[in-house]
């Protein structure tokens, strides 16, 4: 099986990063057949625009991307090209797993994955000032729009994604205690779905706010979580700090005509060109590209590799306290995913 992937190794310590994660990628004996695409600043430079046709077109056809991280143009006219690329192939769930990797942290068993909605509910983006004596700006108002499809879709998607990686338990984030229709909506898809797969998968619901106090009390607890996108926002961030941070954060979006998988992290233009960024981020996405792909068993062992070269060999970057360059950690994973 040969895989046609669109690899767009963006902006900053992008082409870095993706270097590194192309040489482990390759380094599983699977066949890759790389379509290069530019995308952000480098495509502005080249083209005139952050997201050309050329690029669309191939992620298209191809269906998966590898992504780095993308400088956003400063400058009027430019819309952002990750919501670009979100409508266009209506990348409806973004996933976030979180996973303790390196010791000896605040917490030490974390292992969730945040499964977060990613088109609908308060982001939609349809709002507006009222006017009220002679102030223009006296009332915000902003509509959230949640539908039953795209409740379906996404809490579908994560049980499903949770019998094929083999994990417990569904949780189910909401707030329709107060939000009873948007919110209550979900809860009741959810609950109806949840018993589908009754006896396979555990399922449970929990109110966002107490989510949040309890995702900091006993992390433990929670294995994959589905919610709307604004909670999902929120606690992506906050799942990704109970594990240290973003440096070690890979995510993926996927959608109906195509899936995208990138770093959480952005371009870090402070320490690009210099070969000491951490590629590990875009290492474990690409393991996240892997699964999709169907290929378990590699990206098993490259998330087991890149855990062994950072806790066993003690190859780190200097983000993790570590001296090793770019370069010496994606060759030092690679060489275990070969072995
Ligand atoms: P950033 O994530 O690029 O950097 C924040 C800090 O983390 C910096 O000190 C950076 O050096 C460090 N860092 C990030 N990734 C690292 C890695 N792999 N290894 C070692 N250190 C790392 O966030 P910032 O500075 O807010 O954004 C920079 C640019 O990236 C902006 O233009 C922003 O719009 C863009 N961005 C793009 C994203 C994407 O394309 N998905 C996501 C987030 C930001
Ligand atoms: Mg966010």
């Amino acid at each position: 099986m040969t895989y046609h992937v669109t690899l767009i190794p963006g902006d900053g310590i992008g082409p870095e990063i993706t270097a590194e994660t192309v040489k482990v990628l390759e380094a599983t004996g699977l066949s890759f057949v790389w379509d290069e695409q530019l995308a952000g600043v480098a495509a502005v430079d080249a083209t005139g625009t952050p997201l050309p046709d050329a690029t669309i077109e191939s992620i298209r056809h191809r269906k998966v991307a590898l992504k780095g991280p993308l400088t956003t143009p400063v400058g009027a006219g430019f819309r952002s090209v990750n919501v670009q690329l979100r409508k266009e192939f209506e990348l409806f769930a973004n996933i976030r797993p979180a996973r303790t990797l390196v010791p000896g942290g605040r917490f030490e068993n974390v292992d969730i994955v945040l499964v977060r909605e990613n088109l609908e509910g308060l982001y939609v983006g349809v709002e507006h000032f009222i006017a009220i004596g002679g102030d223009p700006r006296a009332v915000g108002e902003s509509l959230a729009i949640v539908t039953r499809a795209g409740c379906e879709r996404i809490i579908r998607y994560a049980f499903e994604y949770a019998l094929r990686q083999g994990r417990k338990k569904v949780t189910i984030v909401h707030k329709a205690n107060i939000l009873k229709m948007v919110s209550g909506l979900f809860l009741e898809v959810g609950r109806r779905i949840a018993k589908e797969y009754e006896g396979r998968i555990e399922a449970g619901d929990m109110i966002v706010d107490n989510c949040a106090m309890q995702l900091v009390l006993r992390p433990e607890q929670f294995d994959v979580m589905v919610t709307t996108n604004m909670f999902g926002d929120i606690l992506s961030d906050e799942v990704s700090g109970l594990v240290g941070g973003l440096g070690l954060a890979p995510g993926a979006n996927i959608g109906t005509h195509a899936s995208i998988f990138e770093a959480v992290h952005g371009s870090a233009p402070d320490i690009a060109r210099q070969g000491i960024a951490n590629p590990s981020a875009q290492i474990l996405a690409a393991a996240m590209m892997l699964d999709h792909l169907g290929e378990t068993a590699s990206a098993n062992r490259i998330r087991a590799a890149v855990e062994q070269v950072i806790v066993e060999d003690k190859v780190r970057t200097r983000d993790l306290g570590g001296s090793a360059t770019t370069r010496e950690f994606g060759d030092a994973v690679a060489r275990r995913v070969g072995a």
